[in-house]
């Protein structure tokens, strides 16, 4: 009996040491992860031990500033600072050699049991090797550690960029200190200061007081999203800007973070608050107000005005002391030409200077200010609209509306920056779900901005070399403080960094999402407001064999389960177990929902299916749906889902320009009694109404007798129509719906295509 008790009592302390063996092993062998993924990583099985007596030893003329961020990061998770001194045992070593680290920003960082080393190609890279330090610090039981390993490292672009509006919102200096510290930490290396807009002039310029009176400021702000209508307002005065003084002590903050930051001002267009101060500038004279409200307005900087030019020139001559980067950004942008059209002053110039319409009159005046400022030894940078009627001579282009700038620039040997805003916009919503905070339109999940690739394919080796390379836009309409700016960027911004500096071979979004998991407590200890929601669910609604409805779902979280109701109750633990796509037989609502073991992850997934007798028919459409609202296949007009206000969502067809007409086969003549579809209207999103729709039927798919037509469609948003007809036997539905076409003067882009937008041919 003792004999037995000693032997379990033996039993139950050699477990217990083991385990607590076990669990200082598991410590020190925590996977941990860099973002961006480094060049190369080798382990070598060994530790280093941080104490209050390990110190830094700076060599090669190594900036102190390098050291800013990691000390302060240092002392806010060990309680303690390092000394900075000569020392060799134990030390972070840190040194530059451009002979041995061959690539600009270029590190490489070994971590031994007795030495951190991080020998750098320059200053930059130095400081890149310590922010990479920074992510593979592990604190356990109140020790620092490291694991050893050796990581070679360099950069994929020269250029890795994050712009944030401060216009719709302004943020104060000290949140764009935060952040500029955080781009830093995932080595972007460009701030992209968006500092003018419609809704507020955020800049001091000395020689123009009113700048700062009126121009920094709006009456009010629009409350909810701008595609509500009819807009309301909180009548709050709201606005602010930076004194010259605040924008140099941001500016060297962020060089001493290896962060250049491009100012932009823009011109010609997105110019109303600074018309509201000097209504001379604008077309008409005004009175112009400081927009509260989002979108694109007319009014814009007179072409054909001399007092423009001397405004704006006078305006650089302020901004460029304070900025030393190379580029300066102009804008260019959704500049409207109407005023420009009746402007005498601009047709004057048109005149004047042989130029051949309203978008050579936007060439002209980029050309020009492109001029002053190679004269001032800057270079411009442009949104991709400075392409319009002809590209100024050394000018950089930021291919934003697709990646079609960007390619026709680097075909014309001009430099090009990806920032397409179907990928990297990352003001768009980030998860379909409808509880997402309000945000500006698209769909850009964190798994698109990853897998977004720069260098396309219709780029030979020569041209691609003009792609310098990636930013990441945050438009601030939706983003009022810095907490709900976090939330919109983190994590989207890691996948940019890496997108920017990472060899594609060395890219893999699995790997990614688990040094993303890894991240997160240092996100937290920095105090980021971060989306975690990144491994629900997302789902495809998929055609089976037979062409009935399935759905499929998946997770990213490992080892997680996913339940889900068919009854509309709350899955749970007790409810279907997701092993495979199932088949959607009747119509009702799916919800589903993640659990890692016992705990639920993230949101409830809801999907509604609305069934009826055109699912999985075949559909023939004569013109084609384009650009980023064609599905690919017409299964999606008829798979029993309707497209939600997201237009991005996938289940949108859109017409640019051209008409809808589609004939549905439902396979045999049939009693049809409802006919339906759904129409999306949102002219701020170039989105129209038919001036014409109708449905016709047919037995036999010749002879079609028209049975409805509708003209005007009212709401603003999703249009569902569903015409109730008398039962009649049809095989044949034709839907056809004639195209608003060029959208008219005084509406949102007026000129341009409109498109028409429908889904799921609804047949009863
Ligand atoms: C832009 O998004 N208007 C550049
Ligand atoms: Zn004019």
């Amino acid at each position: 009996m003792i004999n037995t008790c000693t032997v379990v009592l033996k039993y139950i302390r050699y477990t217990l040491c083991f385990c607590l063996l076990m669990n200082v092993v598991h410590a020190q062998v925590k996977e941990q992860g860099i973002i961006p993924q480094p060049y190369s990583i080798q382990k070598n099985g060994e530790v280093f031990r941080f104490s209050p007596a390990v110190a830094i030893n700076i060599r090669d003329g190594i900036s102190t500033d390098n050291l800013i961020f990691f000390n302060q990061y240092f002392h806010q998770l060990a309680g303690y600072n390092l000394s900075v001194k000569k020392t060799i045992a134990p030390s972070i070593q840190l040194s530059i050699n451009s002979n041995k680290i061959t690539e600009p920003e270029g590190y490489q960082l070994s971590i031994a049991s007795k030495q951190i080393n991080i020998i750098g190609h320059d200053q930059a890279g130095v400081f890149y090797g310590l922010q990479s330090l920074v992510q593979l610090l592990h604190k356990s039981n109140g020790k620092i550690t490291v694991q050893g390993c050796t990581i070679e490292d360099h950069p994929r672009f020269a250029y890795r960029g994050m712009h944030l509006d401060v216009s719709r919102h302004f943020f104060k200096v000290n949140a764009i200190k935060k952040w500029i510290d955080l781009l830093a930490l995932y080595k972007i290396n460009t701030f992209h200061w968006h500092l003018t807009d419609d809704q507020g002039w955020r800049i001091e310029i000395k020689k123009y007081p009113l700048l700062q009176s009126i121009s920094a400021y709006r009456d009010e702000t629009i409350i909810g999203h701008k595609k509500d209508s009819p807009h309301r307002f909180d009548g709050k005065r709201y606005g602010g800007y930076y004194t010259q003084e605040e924008v140099k002590a941001v500016v060297k903050y962020a060089m001493e973070r290896h962060i250049s930051i491009i100012p932009e001002i823009e011109m010609p267009g997105h110019a109303l608050a600074a018309l509201a101060a000097y209504p001379e500038l604008g077309c008409t004279g005004g009175p112009y107000k400081t927009a509260t409200y989002w979108g694109i307005f007319d009014d814009v900087y007179c072409a054909g005005n001399e007092q423009t030019f001397t405004f704006l020139k006078n305006v650089l001559d302020e901004v460029l002391p304070l900025f030393p980067s190379k580029y300066i950004h102009i804008g260019g942008d959704e500049c409207p030409k109407t005023k420009w059209k009746t402007c005498p002053k601009c047709q004057r110039r048109i005149k004047d200077e042989h130029l051949k319409d309203e978008h050579e009159l936007q060439s002209y005046f980029i050309g020009r200010m492109e001029k002053y400022l190679n004269s001032k030894g800057r270079q411009i940078i442009g949104w991709d609209e400075i392409l319009e009627g002809g590209l100024a001579p050394g000018a950089t282009v930021m291919s934003w509306t697709g990646e079609e700038g960007g390619i026709a620039a680097a075909k014309l040997h001009h430099n090009a920056i990806m920032t397409p805003e179907k990928y990297v916009y990352l003001d768009y919503y980030q998860s379909l779900y409808p509880s997402e905070p309000l945000a500006g339109g698209g769909y850009t999940p964190l798994s698109k901005v990853y897998n977004y690739e720069p260098i396309t394919k219709e780029l030979s080796g020569d041209e691609a070399k003009y792609i310098k390379g990636v930013q990441a836009n945050a438009w601030s309409e939706y983003l009022a403080s810095m907490a709900q700016a976090e939330h919109q960027i983190f994590p989207r911004i890691l996948a940019l960094a890496e997108i920017g500096w990472t060899d594609k071979e060395n890219k893999s979004y699995p790997n990614f999402l688990k040094r993303l998991r890894y991240e997160q407590p240092l996100l937290k200890q920095l105090n980021i407001n971060l989306a975690d929601t990144f491994d629900e669910i997302t789902d495809s609604v998929m055609e089976s064999a037979d062409r009935q409805i399935q759905l499929a779902l998946s997770s990213t979280l490992p080892g997680s389960q996913i339940y889900y109701t068919t009854d509309g109750t709350t899955p749970g633990l007790k409810s279907k177990k997701y092993d495979k796509p199932f088949l959607i037989s009747t119509s009702g609502k799916i919800k589903a929902a993640v659990f890692s073991g016992t705990k639920q992850y993230g949101r409830v997934y809801e999907k509604d299916f609305h069934l009826h007798k055109a699912i999985g028919k075949t559909v023939t459409l004569t013109n084609q749906p384009q650009g980023g609202y064609n599905p690919g296949n017409t299964f999606g007009m008829v798979n029993g889902v309707f497209g939600s206000k997201l237009y991005n969502d996938g289940q949108w067809y859109g017409f640019n320009g051209d008409d809808l007409e589609a004939v549905v086969d439902l396979g045999k003549a049939q009693p049809v009694s409802q006919l339906g579809i759904n129409i999306l209207k949102y002219h701020w999103q170039k989105m129209w109404e038919p001036t014409l729709l109708t449905f016709e039927i047919s037995t036999d798919g010749k002879n079609y007798t028209e049975v409805y037509r509708q003209t005007t469609f009212n709401d603003n948003g999703i249009n569902a129509v569903r015409a109730n007809i008398k039962t009649t036997q049809a095989r044949y539905i034709r839907v056809k719906g004639t195209n608003k076409g060029i959208i008219p003067p005084g509406e949102y882009i007026a000129g341009a295509k409109a498109w028409l937008m429908v889904d799921e041919i609804v047949v009863k």
